[in-house]
């Protein structure tokens, strides 16, 4: 059994294409993980873009977490990405990601940029461990009911 099979219990977590029949589920995700969570509605327009790219995180019939970028050219911006409470602290979003970058590269994406809460450690550090440095700060850049936070601008260069 891998580390991972025995985390969870035998199974194993998979990666695979969202697509639009997700995106209720992604919303609910994506409203628990952020201040404001983009509804039903916005995934559904979201995931009809062409230039939109979206994975999902499935543990048997439950899907725990997703990436979702939007492509202009060769560059790509990732809009977003979460893993469900309760299964974060394992490691997952790393291989999420990092396959999500390989689909990007893929569709011949050279650039990627993200915005990310400065305070946001766990999500710095995966960025970080994932060949994302910082290039740019956004000052008070977030508004988290009235408390004013500031961004980092992130970029990864795909070979
Ligand atoms: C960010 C997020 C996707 C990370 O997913 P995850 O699978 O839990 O991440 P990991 O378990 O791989 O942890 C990521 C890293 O952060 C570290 N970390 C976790 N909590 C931390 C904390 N409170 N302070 C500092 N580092 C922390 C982990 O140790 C790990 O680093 P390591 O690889 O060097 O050990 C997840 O926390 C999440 O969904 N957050 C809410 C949504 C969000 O903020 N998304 C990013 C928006 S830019």
């Amino acid at each position: 059994m891998t580390w991972l099979s025995e985390l969870f219990g035998g199974g194993k977590p998979v990666i695979e294409t969202a697509s639009l029949r997700d995106a209720a589920k992604l919303a609910q995700l994506h409203a628990a993980s952020f201040h404001r969570g983009w509804g039903e509605g916005e995934f559904e327009s979201m995931l009809a873009e062409r230039n939109t790219l979206a994975h999902r995180l499935r543990f048997g019939r439950k899907i725990i977490g997703f990436a979702v970028s939007r492509m202009a050219a060769d560059e790509a911006e990732i809009l977003s990405i979460a893993i469900d409470a309760p299964q974060r602290g394992k490691g997952l979003s790393r291989n999420l990601l990092l396959t999500h970058l390989g689909h990007l590269a893929g569709r011949g994406v050279r650039t990627i940029f993200l915005e990310v809460e400065e305070n946001n450690l766990p999500a710095r550090r995966l960025y970080e461990r994932t060949g994302f440095a910082v290039v740019g700060r956004r000052q008070r850049y977030y508004d988290h009911g009235g408390e004013q936070l500031n961004a980092l601008l992130m970029r990864r260069d795909l070979s």
